[in-house]
């Protein structure tokens, strides 16, 4: 368990509390486990612990004010909120979390706790009627709704006559909790680091002003892997066709209309670790650029209509001489031995992965919520999974293709 902390270096915001003189215990266990501290001191903690005693047993300065002259010289206060690994707040009192909860920047504690962009644990420790009070309650349920975990407290006797839950966790209790914080962070996030390129979506080939080729692709399954790739901490960029549905949090989208445009953003968005190709592009586009004008119809019927070929977006990036990311995926939307022309497809447009799904009408995967996919691999092996939401469709493939990188 102690490889976690490692080399993490922590940032521990002490509050002002009697059980902050455990928090000097915490700076210890901390450290005999191989991290490092970076101690914030709130006025309120300095009435019960000196900067002093932080700094003695962390090994370096102990920062109290927002306004301090020499760290802001010196490093500022954002850059404290950054050059760490996790934020610990021991202990967590009442005042704190309300003032966390309510995203207050009052002083250099909360100031860093509102710029920080790290996983933060909190320690409550407050009296049991505190605890359990109502506007308690809320701070914790926002709290922990805006990602912050929470150790303790615990039940036991305290500073005062009664007994209940508002003990602060114990230090080593604390120091595992930021052990399981920061592992599960490590196994969540299999694309730290990465940059993932995604298309979703129809694209739309104008054939005058208002009206244009397309499919009946709804961009579900591009737009939840995008997402399920932010969520493993990649940074994403989407580049999608017409669709109805919001952009994924924490993905930059570029919006395109026709497949030219499209992969003239896809090759904009280059480099990337990962591409996946999932948008149903349009195979062809009138070979007349549409005009400003509306097509009339005169009566004498429609005039024929020659179409040429787009792009192939996947083939392009995939055989790119120079440039090429390491893992492409493509897909395949078949209506008939999938498998067979999947790997045909791998073979045509030299990518490393398809994933191909039966789009026969029976199947209702075009627009859908559910998916049945085969993945198929350029050796030719074949995974197949059971008929699952587009969303676990796109955790598991995110899954995937993260342990194929990784080797
Ligand atoms: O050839 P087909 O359309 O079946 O191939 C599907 C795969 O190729 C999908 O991954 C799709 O996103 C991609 N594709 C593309 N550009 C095209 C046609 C298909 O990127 N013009």
């Amino acid at each position: 368990m102690t490889e976690t902390l490692a080399q993490r270096r922590v940032l521990l915001v002490i509050g002002g509390g009697i059980a902050a003189y455990k928090a000097l215990d915490l700076i210890r266990r901390l450290r005999e486990r191989g991290a490092s501290v970076c101690p914030v001191l709130t006025a309120g903690a300095q009435e019960f612990v000196t900067p002093l005693a932080a700094a003695a047993l962390a090994g370096e300065r102990a920062h109290t004010d927002l306004f301090d002259r020499a760290s802001e010289a010196e490093i500022g206060h954002i850059k404290l909120a950054r050059q760490a690994d996790a934020v610990v707040v021991a202990p967590a009192t009442a005042n704190l979390m309300a003032r966390m909860a309510g995203g207050h920047a009052a002083d250099l504690a909360t100031t860093v706790l509102l710029a920080t962009t790290l996983p933060i644990l909190i320690a409550p420790a407050m009296n049991v009627q505190m605890w359990a009070h109502p506007a308690t309650r809320r701070n914790r349920a926002v709290l922990e709704g805006d990602g912050v975990r929470i150790v303790g407290p615990n039940a036991g006797r305290m500073a005062e006559p009664e007994s209940g839950p508002g003990r602060m966790a114990e230090p080593n209790e604390i120091a595992d909790a930021l052990e399981r914080m920061l592992g599960q962070q490590a196994g969540d996030r299999p694309l730290a680091g990465r940059r993932v390129l995604v298309t979703s979506g129809p694209t739309h080939e104008p054939i005058d002003p208002v009206r244009y080729i397309a499919n009946r692709s709804s961009g579900r399954q591009g737009h939840a892997i995008a997402a399920a790739a932010a969520a493993a901490g990649a940074a994403v960029t989407l580049v999608s066709g017409p669709v109805a549905l919001p952009d994924p949090p924490g993905v930059a989208v570029v919006r395109v209309e026709t497949a030219r445009q499209m992969l003239e953003a896809v090759e904009a968005a280059l480099p990337a670790d990962i591409a996946v190709f999932a948008a149903a592009v349009a195979d062809w586009r009138p070979e007349q650029e549409a005009g400003s004008k509306k097509i009339k119809k005169d009566g004498t019927g429609p005039a024929p209509m020659p179409l040429v070929e787009n792009p192939d977006i996947l083939a392009t990036i995939a055989r790119l001489p120079v440039g090429r990311p390491p893992l492409v995926v493509g897909f395949a939307a078949e209506t008939d031995t999938v498998v067979e022309h999947a790997r045909a497809k791998i073979a045509r447009k030299g990518c490393d992965l398809i994933v191909a799904n039966d789009v026969s009408a029976e199947g209702g995967v075009m627009g859908g919520a559910d998916n049945t996919v085969h993945l198929i691999r350029r050796d030719g092996a074949v995974e197949t999974w059971p008929r699952l939401g587009k969303e676990e469709v796109a955790r598991r493939l995110v899954a995937h293709v993260a342990a194929l990188l990784a080797g």
